[in-house]
């Protein structure tokens, strides 16, 4: 969408951008090997891409051996910083620490983890901990289970759930074990009026797949929901679903890749060359108008300024925003 809408603009000084687009299947593997392939076959030097932070891990030697530029759209757990990446997914002062005071403001003394089995949710489960232990909370439990879950790992975990009666799940599964797990969770009779389920990967995506009956009334911590008031989210809006379809969810990745894409395209326009060292200089320290508000890519960590938010999955799927921070925050990837 990004790319349409600059090439209809008239592109970069009259030359349109290109996309080359390969599927690696979720597999961090694949991630390296089509990495490479861009790099060495196709002489690109600028990847958007990557969910998993395993994927982007795997992307990374590339992009560093290369001297690509690697923009990242989707949050992660922090703790990181390349040269040859820009990171536009919320880091973990932008997310898991407006949601653990909203946790500590309104709910009890026990958390329950559950994530699937990766780099993203040790971390972000090891943040996690740390700011509800500083407040004397307690975590009851921490448990993984497997990228792709069967239905008996997500009932073992349940009986668990039931066994240590937390007041809140704080849930780092991702794919297509959120929608087994929230799920599983409505038709064991288990509800969030109770027990919460808060997420940070629970997106209008994955809403739609669980369903919304069974997905009102969790949470997730995020800086952009397809339910944001504003005049460039509307746009960004009604252009996707022109071009995906009416019936399709926009979400946080989706709208951090499609400010990216602007962001580089405005770089590309300064820099009037396709030199790394040229578009990373003139991308560093930019804004722009994206659907969540203004945001700004940091020029010493390379992360963005977003603006923090909790939304509350409603009746619709959507998110009723609850929380909102006032300013856009400032990316601080080593808290
Ligand atoms: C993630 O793996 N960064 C969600």
């Amino acid at each position: 969408l990004a790319i349409r809408e600059i090439n209809l603009a008239g592109g970069i000084h009259g030359f349109p951008i290109q996309a080359v687009a390969y599927d690696p299947a979720s597999v961090p593997e694949n991630y390296y090997a089509l990495a490479k392939k861009l790099v060495e076959e196709d002489r690109v030097n600028m990847i958007f891409g990557c969910y998993m932070s395993s994927a982007r891990k795997a992307v990374l030697p590339i992009v560093e051996n290369f001297n690509g530029l690697l923009w990242y759209s989707t949050l992660y757990e922090g703790y990181e910083f390349s040269n040859n990446v820009v990171y536009s997914g919320a880091a973990p002062n932008q997310n898991i620490s407006l949601l653990s005071e909203y946790l500590l403001n309104k709910f009890g003394e026990n958390y329950y983890f559950i994530g699937s089995n990766y780099i993203y949710p040790y971390e972000s489960n090891r943040i996690m901990r740390q700011l509800l232990e500083a407040s004397g909370r307690q975590v009851v439990a921490e448990r993984y289970i497997p990228l792709s879950p069967t239905q008996d790992d997500i009932d073992y975990a349940l009986s668990d759930i039931l066994e240590k009666r937390p007041n809140v799940i704080f849930s780092t599964v991702v794919g297509s074990g959120t929608k087994q797990f929230y799920r599983q969770y409505w038709s064991a009779g288990m509800r969030p009026e109770s027990m919460p389920i808060v997420s940070l990967t629970t997106s209008e995506a994955e809403v739609a797949e669980i369903g919304a009956e069974a997905a009102c009334g969790h949470f997730t911590a995020s800086p952009y929901f397809q339910s944001v008031e504003s005049a460039e989210n509307r746009h960004f809006v009604n252009k996707y679903h022109e071009m995906f379809g009416s019936s399709s969810c926009t979400n946080a990745c989706c709208e951090a890749a499609y400010f990216q894409v602007h962001m580089y395209a405005n770089a590309l326009r300064v820099a009037n060359h396709d030199d790394t060292e040229l578009i990373r200089g003139a991308a560093l320290g930019s804004s722009f108008n994206a659907p969540q508000g203004m945001v700004t890519l940091d020029q010493e960590n390379h992360h963005t300024y977003l603006w923090p938010k909790i939304g509350r999955i409603n009746q619709k799927g959507q998110f009723d925003i609850i929380h909102s921070a006032n300013r856009a925050v400032k990316p601080d990837p080593y808290m």
